[in-house]
């Protein structure tokens, strides 16, 4: 194979980004000192162990920025203990089912065409192969998580840890009721906020910490930092654990970089400017969804109480695979999702999921998500035809460049 310039198509990607109306739901905009963090002499390091307790010699300055990290994750989300060094929420969740249960035993998620993750139980998952996977779902007609349903299959199987959280749910969930399920039936309740930290540390969601003995969530969605995960709790002995089962159980030395820049960005979190953009988060979903409805879209229960939307296609003539395929080509990058009782494949769902961290950071407001709309619904009218597809690419970079200026 000839030489690839990774440098150029860094800097492509880079470009890439800045021209494209970016919607999908878990990705952001790391800041610039972030980045710096991840490409500093932090990676060169090797620090296995815990600050204080290290395998290689020369942590002066790599104690300081695990220890810093582990007591700004605790002060923000209001927890005595805190891991920084899973390399990413996959891993976080495994490493936590991996301190709390042993194999075989039984794991309740939420369903991944519900709205959960791979990782909260399902088969094509190490969770769901190593676990027995008892998967709880939404009530039919509302659309909402079916919690009766869910206590009643928790006292049937009485398992071991009970998951809450979601990757494609656009509604609250209610992370005391399944606080309060778990502990009837014996089970640790861990609550996967990945999707969601920035509103649950901002007190704009329900918050699962008094209602959880583990809260896990990546740091590169919401929180805007770099790819990592923070693994949260209140029990020593569920920290010891935890610690035991991040390293050495299933990991060699943290990736410092990573640590560093997860310090800055939860640094950036307790500010008056990450709450003021939380805050536009939550205004811009509304936005947007009443938006979508004026365009003819129609949504999974309606609207949304967090940063993401699930547009229901069954109605449409595209479906989501096809329509995320000519929104990209317009320079609008979404993805395709199941919808709840979805009976389409799930490489050609009916649904699209569609979140507003990304354009929020960009700075972009309640008065720019009518033009998204408008945007998206010109592609869903026109997804064969490459000239006009080509054209609404243009208006979307020269609406995103407004905002690089
Ligand atoms: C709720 C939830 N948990 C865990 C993960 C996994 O995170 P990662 O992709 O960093 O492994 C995701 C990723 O989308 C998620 O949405």
């Amino acid at each position: 194979m000839s030489n690839v310039d990774f440098l150029d198509l860094a800097r492509k990607e880079h470009e890439r980004q800045e021209q494209t109306l970016r919607l999908i739901p878990s990705e952001n905009y790391a800041p610039d000192a972030v980045l710096h963090l991840l490409g500093s002499a932090l990676t060169n390091k090797y620090s296995e162990g815990y600050p204080g307790k290290r395998y290689y010699e020369g942590q002066t300055y790599i104690d300081r920025i695990e220890t810093a990290t582990i007591e700004l994750a605790k002060e923000l989300f209001e927890v005595p203990y805190a891991n920084v060094q899973a390399y990413s929420g996959s891993p976080a969740n495994m490493a936590v089912y991996g301190a709390l249960a042993s194999p075989g035993d039984t794991i309740m998620g939420l369903s991944l065409d519900a709205g959960g993750h791979l990782t909260h139980g399902h088969h094509a998952s190490l969770t769901g192969k190593w676990f027995q996977s008892v998967p709880y779902g939404l009530d039919p007609e509302t659309l909402h998580i079916d919690y009766e349903d869910l206590e009643r299959q928790a006292r049937e199987h009485r398992p071991q840890i009970i998951i809450s959280g979601i990757s494609a749910y656009p509604r609250e969930v209610d992370f005391e009721r399944i606080g309060r399920i778990a502990r009837e039936v014996g089970a640790y309740h861990v609550a996967d906020v990945s999707h969601i930290s920035g509103l649950v540390a901002r007190d704009l969601h329900q918050n699962p910490v008094p209602h959880a003995d583990v809260i896990t969530t990546t740091t590169h969605k919401m929180l805007r930092g770099p790819r990592g995960a923070l693994i949260l709790s209140h029990d020593e002995e569920i920290a010891k654990r935890i610690n035991k089962t991040v390293f050495p159980g299933l990991q060699g030395g943290p990736h410092m970089n990573n640590i560093a820049g997860i310090g800055y960005t939860l640094q950036q979190a307790r500010t008056d400017d990450f709450l003021t953009y939380v805050k536009q988060i939550r205004a811009n979903t509304d936005a947007l969804a009443d938006a979508l409805h004026t365009e003819g879209f129609n949504l999974v229960t309606g609207g949304s109480d967090n940063h993401l939307l699930l547009l229901d296609l069954r109605e449409s003539e595209v479906d989501g695979a096809r329509l995320s395929e000519a929104l990209m080509k317009a320079n609008i990058s979404t993805n395709k999702n199941s919808i709840p009782f979805d009976d389409a494949s799930p490489a050609h769902p009916n649904g699209l999921r569609v979140g507003t961290p990304a354009v929020t950071t960009l700075g972009m407001t309640e008065d720019d998500m009518p033009e998204i709309a408008r945007l998206m619904r010109d592609v869903a009218t026109h997804p064969q035809d490459a000239h006009r597809l080509e054209q609404i690419g243009e208006e979307v970079k020269m609406m995103t460049q407004q905002f690089l200026e």
